[in-house]
């Protein structure tokens, strides 16, 4: 059977039955054979196209949190493009590419019981359980030291929690790293307050790995698939590791939302800012601001930031990383951005330019009419979601702003999540 065409997510499309089907894995204009199990999937490829490469990830066809590894690099790009081409309507588009294989600082697995303690990922958009012990996006070093914690887990026999019998103890396990992998943070999510052979883990765990600079046990007694619950306790080093971003220095918590690409998050910082033209007259708002990376940033280019962030631990943090970076033109506001704006476009203060990055799920009509309230001529909007930010310019356009420059930043090769860079100005 041919593959007639790719979806942006990598899937191929075929004509079944006068039915469209999507199978993952497979390249437009490659015949191969189908097996038709819960789904259609990929039996075994006939006359492979040649953009196709060795996937080198055993749980590929069954994982679904990769959907490029099947293809070169170069492809994965120009189907990228492709996408954010139709979906803005651009006659071209940049995307900056990183490097595709093990780029996350951050990662976590499931503890599941699967012939003894295992650890592993659920299939995407599921809650099925999929052995791994190795994943082709993870840091090396990150997937070491997880398996290592695995190995001491068993060796003095903590259970895993079991979702059925809502019995055992660990449930998940975080782990991020800086830059260079000298500082890492090993979060243990567990079902109860007492961690057996807690000293012991700890002392196996250090004495092996001296970039272990800090070690939390996170309290979640509740069956969401919400991975962290919300008491923590710090049980080796500060609770945070020290990374740096473009020769800025940030701390690092367990809890708080920080970018997953180092390579990545370099690059699109660093367009991000060239693309606004900061000056030293400037009065700058940086909203969703998580820790205050890109507002301590560009702090340095302005006259002053006002950061807005919902998560009081991120405030937190942003204030320690202020002061981290010697940084004093910046104030933090804690609270819901929209209703933040709002307050802010009341007091008519001066702002030049904001910098919104929010999560998947855009902005809201509010945060943009108080944009237009506040006469910002300058918007740089960064998005992880494509869709959501679509909807967002038109609703900036009703306005009057103007889409002055799109691009984009490959944070999440192999998948088929891409961050985009937009600056919109008023036309007045
Ligand atoms: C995509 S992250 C961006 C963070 C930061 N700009 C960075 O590059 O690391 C989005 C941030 O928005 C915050 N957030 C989510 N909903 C919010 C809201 N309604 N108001 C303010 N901040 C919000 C999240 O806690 C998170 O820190």
């Amino acid at each position: 059977m041919r593959c007639l065409d790719n979806d942006f997510k990598g899937n191929g499309i075929f004509k079944i039955d006068n039915k469209t089907i999507f199978v993952p894995g497979i390249l437009k204009g490659e015949e191969v054979e189908l097996i038709k199990n819960k789904h259609y999937e990929l039996k075994k490829v006939i006359n492979p196209s040649p953009d196709r490469v060795n996937v080198i990830c055993p749980s590929f066809y069954h994982c679904g949190g990769c959907q490029y590894l099947h293809i070169n690099y170069a492809k994965e790009i120009n189907l990228k493009k492709e996408y954010i081409k139709k979906l803005f309507n651009l006659s071209d588009i940049d995307i900056i590419p990183t490097t595709p294989e093990f780029y996350r600082n951050k990662i976590q697995y499931v503890v599941e019981f699967k012939g003894g303690l295992s650890f592993g990922l659920y299939r995407e958009g599921t809650h099925d359980f999929l052995k791994v012990n190795k994943c082709y996006l993870h840091n090396e070093v990150l997937d070491e030291i997880a398996n290592y914690l695995k190995e001491l887990l068993i060796k003095y026999k903590i259970k895993p929690y079991d979702k059925k019998t809502r019995q055992g103890l660990i449930k998940y396990v975080l782990l991020k790293g800086n830059k260079d992998m000298s500082e890492v943070l090993v979060t243990v999510v567990l079902n109860d307050y007492i961690l057996p052979k807690r000293k012991d883990i700890i002392k196996d765990l250090t004495n092996k790995y001296e970039n272990i600079k800090t070690i939390i046990e996170n309290y979640n007694f509740r069956d969401t698939s919400i991975i962290l619950g919300e008491e923590n306790k710090i049980i080796y080093g500060t609770g945070f590791i020290k990374d740096e971003i473009l020769n800025n220095k940030f701390l690092v918590g367990s809890d708080t939302f920080y970018q997953i690409n180092h390579e990545g998050v370099e690059k699109l910082y660093s367009k991000a800012l060239s693309t606004l033209k900061l000056n030293k007259n400037m009065n700058i708002i940086d909203a969703y601001s998580g820790v205050g990376t890109i507002g301590i940033i560009a702090s340095k280019s302005v006259k002053s930031v006002i950061s807005i962030e919902l998560n009081k631990n991120s405030i937190y943090i942003a204030k320690q990383n202020a002061k981290l970076n010697k940084v004093n033109n910046i104030n933090f506001i804690c609270g819901d951005a929209t209703s933040k704006l709002y307050e802010l476009a009341k007091n008519k203060i001066k702002v030049d330019a904001i910098i919104m990055d929010p999560p998947r799920q855009g902005s809201t009509k509010g945060f943009i009419k108080s944009i237009n309230e506040l006469k910002i001529k300058n918007v740089l909007y960064i998005s992880c979601e494509p869709e959501t930010l679509k909807r967002d310019l038109e609703e900036f356009n009703k306005y009057g702003y103007e889409l002055k420059h799109i691009s984009c930043v490959d944070m999440f090769p192999r998948t088929f999540n891409i961050e985009s860079i937009v600056l919109l100005t008023h036309k007045e």
